[in-house]
């Protein structure tokens, strides 16, 4: 049988990836005291290491950033060992694992927050429901919008972010800009209502986003730098007039920037695919994500969709996914309900091929 093109490898930005299989960064809220991760995460992470590339959970750039339980921050020289212990596990495998940059923005509670002062935002919009606090499920807090003056403070906390990730060794970061966390309000017109230079047109909301790649491009080459965007994604209650419009110009201010890749949800089996206009308008390496398994996401490679593929769940229950997808070999199927619990099990506990 000839090599599947998953298996092929790629060349990003000078980094020789083994294969082009990406471990999704997944959020597993393990992280200990002082939300550093520890030797069970360098565990976890080491365990997969031979994707292509690891890109790992999402980490608050800054204690505001945080709306979940257990999440790790990068931030502070405690958390900056933390990291390094991860990257070094990785690194001592072959691996080559990029952190994921993170704030929730509004999607957070002020028991998370310094002070216990409101989240902020983008606008004053809040988000309807329940999230799961130390103290159980309570309704998420109603966010205040940022000042003008006080975003250069926010767009410095990604930098020192990408800072820290540099200190601990990570081959590269990821600006998470996905999922309906602080840059996506920003970005999409249901949430940024804001009248000043940072809302309304298009190039105003793509403002917050491009301000945090030149911070952060300054720390990491750009070629080192992705960023990962949900065009379709309405999680986090999340919507936009023109997604066409507003990603399409988001795609071509990256590539002007030579950013090293740009990360796009854009599931397979969705009715309404972004990756053929993002893909035209973005020229570094193409990642795709999104309910792909081996059979899809060969035919992503072959097709030319895209560069990689990341697999969340698969890879999360598969610490050896690129072997099973070599082999033809069956999967272990996941454990919804350990998905954010603490500990090894759901965790480190998966098995691997004998
Ligand atoms: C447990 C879990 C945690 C996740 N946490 C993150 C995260 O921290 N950052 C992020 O960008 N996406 C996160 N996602 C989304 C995944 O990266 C991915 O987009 C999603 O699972 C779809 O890919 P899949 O079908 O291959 O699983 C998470 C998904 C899961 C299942």
């Amino acid at each position: 049988m000839s090599t599947q093109p998953l298996l092929t490898p790629f060349d990003l930005a000078g980094i020789e990836l083994r294969n082009r299989i990406v471990l999704a960064p997944m959020t597993r809220s393990r992280a200990g005291a002082g939300n550093v991760v520890t030797e069970l995460t360098a565990t976890y992470y080491a365990q997969r290491a031979s994707a292509g590339l690891l890109i790992t959970e999402a980490t608050q750039v800054a204690p505001e950033g945080q709306g979940y339980v257990a999440t790790p921050g990068i931030y502070s020289p405690e958390q900056e060992a933390g990291w390094r212990q991860v990257v070094e596990a990785v690194h001592a495998v072959g691996g080559v694992i990029y952190a994921q940059l993170w704030h929730v923005g509004r999607v957070s509670h002020t028991s998370f927050q310094p002070g216990g002062k409101a989240p902020v935002s983008a606008s004053g919009i809040g988000l309807t429901g329940l999230t799961w606090t130390s103290e159980g499920q309570v309704p998420f807090s109603t966010p205040r919008a940022l000042e003008t003056d006080e975003i250069r403070g926010v767009v410095s906390q990604y930098v020192q972010g990408a800072r820290v990730a540099l200190a601990a060794g990570f081959d590269g970061v990821e600006i998470h800009g996905a999922n309906g966390y602080l840059i996506d309000q920003f970005l999409r017109d249901g949430t940024n209502h804001r009248t000043d230079a940072y809302g309304g047109s298009i190039p105003n909301r793509l403002r917050f986003l491009l301000e945090v790649v030149d911070g952060v491009t300054r720390v990491f080459p750009a070629s080192r730098v992705g960023v990962r965007l949900s065009p379709g994604g309405a999680f986090n209650e999340m919507a936009d007039s023109d997604p066409d419009a507003l990603f399409g110009a988001a795609a071509e201010a990256l590539s002007i920037r030579n950013l090293g890749y740009l990360h796009v949800i854009d599931p397979a089996a969705s009715p309404k695919r972004f990756t053929p206009l993002l893909r035209a308008r973005f020229k570094g390496a193409y990642i795709v994500n999104g309910g792909f398994d081996a059979e899809t996401g060969n035919a992503a490679i072959a097709s030319g969709e895209a560069d990689l593929v990341a697999y969340g769940v698969p890879f999360l229950a598969n610490p050896d996914l690129p072997r099973r997808f070599a082999e033809g070999a069956p999967l272990n199927a996941p454990d919804f309900a350990t998905f954010y619990t603490g500990g090894e099990k759901g965790y480190t506990d998966y098995p691997a091929l004998p």
